[in-house]
């Protein structure tokens, strides 16, 4: 059976886009409620703030990241929204790095389906379509911005809500709203992208339709983060838009299956949690992690060492749990044997190298 999925049907994309916002929300404008604008809060007291196409009745909500998003902090802003009116909005428009670009879309659709963000992580357990939505990346890597799905951690699991409905109605990518990213950020967001693409082209679920995004979206990268490109953040952008595109038709890998053992247990957040994992998998992706050192160097990165150290014995078998659980991403990286090649001793010992 082959996947008939969806993807985002309208994107804009180009230097200043952004400046055509309020055009493009112009014509969804109809219903009485306002727009939502979720904004990453550090553009607090930026300049970006300012161009955001308020108009009387919208509303503009600063979000916080510095915790991964959580299901209770969707529960919470919906709760927000709807005191603060009780109209549905006309429209929800997250402007962020990838965890923002999840809190809007997850908003967008507790808007419009009972319950708590929590009672929806899974698979296609979303019933009705979310209030429209768009979202405008301000970081670029994790391919949030053209993905089915919203990565939430619940009160039992770190899952996210996979639907079609998940999918943004609109993207804005303009690469000037990447400038100022600190570049230790910048690297760990990219790497997420670069890290896809190996996963997805050295995948055993690999076929043509993700081999062309993959490739392209490695040329990128590679044009990114070992060459000197004025324009590196339009190029990074549509890199990411792309290695979200190969995975969407494949599947990712080792790294992003122990990345989410680390993430779970320790709180690591997920860019910087697949750099670390990655830098330990050169017996999985030999060429892939060589390149990734180079890219390392280059930008004078330095990954904290020995994140697992001081865990106790449950804290590793809980981690290797998490890890193991995602069976999808095993076989994509080791066939459909992977059980017998990997065995806990082993997710364990991969894991307490990190
Ligand atoms: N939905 C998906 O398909 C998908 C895929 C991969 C990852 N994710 C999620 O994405 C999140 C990671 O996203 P991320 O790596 O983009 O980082 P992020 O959104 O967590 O942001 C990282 C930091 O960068 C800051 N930041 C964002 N834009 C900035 C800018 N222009 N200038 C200065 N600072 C800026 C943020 O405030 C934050 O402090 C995780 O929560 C992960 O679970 C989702
Ligand atoms: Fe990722």
């Amino acid at each position: 059976m082959y996947r008939n999925f969806a993807i985002v049907p309208r994107i804009i994309f180009g230097r200043g886009s952004f400046n055509q916002l309020d055009e493009i929300l112009a014509a969804r404008r109809t219903s009485d409620g306002g727009m939502v604008f979720i904004l990453d809060d550090v553009f607090q007291d930026r300049e970006l703030r300012g161009r955001v196409p308020l108009h009387e009745g919208d509303r503009l909500l600063l979000v916080n990241v510095d915790d991964e998003p959580k299901t209770s902090y969707i529960d919470a802003l919906v709760a927000e929204i709807k005191a603060g009116d009780s109209r549905v909005p006309a429209g929800i428009i997250g402007i962020g790095g990838g965890a923002t670009l999840d809190i809007a879309k997850a908003v967008a659709l507790l808007l419009t389906n009972p319950g708590s963000a929590a009672d929806y992580q899974g698979w296609d357990l979303i019933k009705r379509p979310a209030v429209y939505k768009v979202g405008i990346p301000t970081l670029s890597g994790t391919g949030a911005e053209i993905s089915r799905t919203t990565v939430l951690t619940g009160p039992e699991k770190k899952l996210g809500i996979n639907s079609d409905y998940t999918l943004y109605d609109q993207i804005v990518l303009d690469p000037e709203l990447l400038a100022g990213v600190p570049t230790d950020q910048w690297f760990y967001t990219g790497m997420d992208c670069y890290i896809h693409d190996v996963e997805s082209l050295q995948g055993t679920y690999l076929n043509e339709f993700s081999k062309a995004y993959g490739e392209k979206s490695l040329e990128l990268c590679r044009q990114v983060f070992l060459e000197e490109h004025p324009d590196r953040d339009d190029k990074l952008m549509m890199a990411s838009y792309f290695g979200g595109m190969s995975i969407a038709y494949s599947q990712v890998g080792a790294c992003h299956a122990l990345s989410y053992g680390l993430s779970f247990v320790l709180g690591i957040h997920h860019g910087i949690g697949c750099c670390i994992a990655f830098n330990q998998l050169d017996e999985f992706y030999a060429e892939g992690v060589a390149e990734f050192r180079q890219m390392m160097a280059k930008h004078d990165i330095r990954l904290p060492q020995q994140v697992t150290a001081g865990l106790s014995d449950d804290q590793m078998e809980q981690m290797v749990t998490v890890a193991l659980g995602l069976a999808p991403l095993w076989e994509n990286c080791l066939g459909k044997n992977w059980r017998e090649l990997m065995p806990r001793e082993r997710a364990r010992r991969l894991l307490s190298r990190m």
